[in-house]
């Protein structure tokens, strides 16, 4: 039998609740449905009665947006980028006019054409081979230091341990400051509540936190400048044509999104697949019975966990989708969380299933000109990470509930305790 993680929340208390709504109070931007991972029958609603649908403003601090939620339609916005706006931002959230961080995820052509085509050789074919093996080893030493037969969090110890080595790699960072770049992604990416803002005013904090984050790679910036270019990133910037004469904010701005862009959305690929591996004993008999299923497993999981839930797009003129019309300067979320479990595109989509006929059919990278640049090596990193969980351990155990982070955009974990039993 196959048993879903989401299957609880689809049968249970939630789905009745989320039934019992009026269609005009599902506001699937609320932060704690999906603390609650009770997000599903929400979505189902929507995607069954109003595929196309309006939210009234006080669904979000920043007013009104139109949720898209079936697989087709969250296409034909993602490729129209003529009609769907990157401006100003990929999130609900309006950019703060004191404060606002460019970075190419949130332009349109021609500019955002000119700087994705900078930074795409750090992760073309032939570079991720030369990486293959500098990341299996580095993967191959964090899971020998892994207790065995004890309790730890595997968010912590792997997961953010791993994706905070690649990005430092990545920025050939300094090794001993590599946490910082996990605190930055955190901090670009927290809600203003979030527990990990100890002032009251969250939003002065974190704009304080990210001056010293330009400050740390402008330093960066400024050595590599005048050295010889090299293959890591911020050479690149440094060094490119179009990216040589960016200003501090934008500079800050692209760096956020590389850091955040290669940095919580595998790890936390990377947890889900600890997750849906234990909730699935069926599926992971079958992947230690094959392994060559690990790639197909790989993209299983990237469309099960969407670790990004939604893209944010702008209209830029009168649009009409799903028989409504949606108003030029209208905020459109296209909720990828939501197409990758659209029934009427994929087969039993509440279930996760490692040998899919079409494994790589989710919209978890988006589509189109803004489509992830990383994708390959966030596959590389997993495929490399099960390879070698594959060789060490007969399986891992999730205790308990995992502590997911409070988010509507990100949608991950923020603690996973596990144990690997020894050995018999
Ligand atoms: C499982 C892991 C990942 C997921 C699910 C993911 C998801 C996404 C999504 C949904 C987009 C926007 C697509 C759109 O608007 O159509 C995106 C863009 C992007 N991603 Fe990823 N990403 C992942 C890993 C990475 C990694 C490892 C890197 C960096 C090394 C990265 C860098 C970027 C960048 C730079 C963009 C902006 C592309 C553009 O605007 O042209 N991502 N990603």
């Amino acid at each position: 039998m196959v048993m879903a993680d989401d299957a609880v929340n689809l049968s249970g208390e939630a789905r009745a609740k989320a039934f019992a709504l009026p269609l005009e109070d599902l506001n699937v931007a609320d932060v704690e449905l999906w603390r609650t991972d009770s997000v599903w029958p929400y979505f189902e609603r929507l995607r069954n009665e109003d595929p196309v649908h309006l939210h009234p403003p006080e669904h979000h601090r920043d007013g009104a947006f139109w949720s898209v939620t079936r697989f087709n339609d969250i296409m034909a916005v993602d490729t129209d980028h003529e009609a769907f706006s990157s401006e100003p931002a990929i999130i609900l959230d309006d950019p703060d006019e004191d404060f606002t961080l460019p970075m190419f995820i949130a332009m349109d052509p021609p500019k955002h054409d000119v700087q994705r085509k900078t930074v795409s050789p750090i992760v073309s074919p032939q570079n991720l081979e030369t990486l293959e093996p500098l990341i299996r080893g580095r993967i191959a030493k964090t899971l020998d230091e892994l207790p065995i037969g004890e309790p730890f969090d595997w968010v912590d110890r792997v997961s953010i341990e791993l994706t905070t080595q690649m990005l430092a790699t990545l920025f050939d960072f300094p090794w001993e400051d590599r946490r910082k770049l996990t605190f930055w992604s955190d901090v670009a990416t927290a809600e203003p509540t979030s527990p990990m803002f100890t002032s009251d005013d969250p939003e002065t904090e974190a704009k304080m936190i990210l001056f010293e984050c330009v400050e740390y790679f402008t330093r960066l910036w400024n050595e590599r400048v005048n050295a010889e270019p090299k293959g890591d990133l911020i050479s690149m910037l440094a060094h490119g044509e179009a990216t040589r004469n960016m200003d501090r904010m934008e500079y800050l701005g692209n760096l956020i999104l590389l850091i955040v862009g290669g940095n919580d959305t595998t790890r936390n690929t990377m947890s889900g697949s600890v997750l849906a591996m234990h909730r699935n004993p069926d599926q992971r008999a079958k992947l230690y019975a094959d392994p060559s299923l690990i790639p197909s497993m790989v993209s299983e999981t990237i469309r099960w966990q969407t670790p990004l839930s939604y893209m944010r797009r702008t209209a830029k003129r009168d649009v009409e989708l799903g028989g409504k019309t949606i108003r030029k300067g209208d905020k459109v979320a296209m909720w990828y969380a939501s197409g990758n479990r659209d029934e009427t595109v994929i087969e039993n989509p509440n279930a996760y299933i490692i040998d899919r006929e079409r494994p790589r059919q989710h919209l978890s990278f988006g589509f189109g000109i803004h489509r992830c640049v990383g994708n390959r090596l966030a596959e590389l990193q997993l495929r490399i990470l099960w390879e070698e969980i594959l060789q060490r351990f007969e399986r891992i155990d999730v205790i308990g509930e995992p502590a997911r982070v409070p988010s509507a955009f990100v949608r991950g974990y923020e603690a996973m305790q596990v144990m690997i039993p020894a050995r018999l």
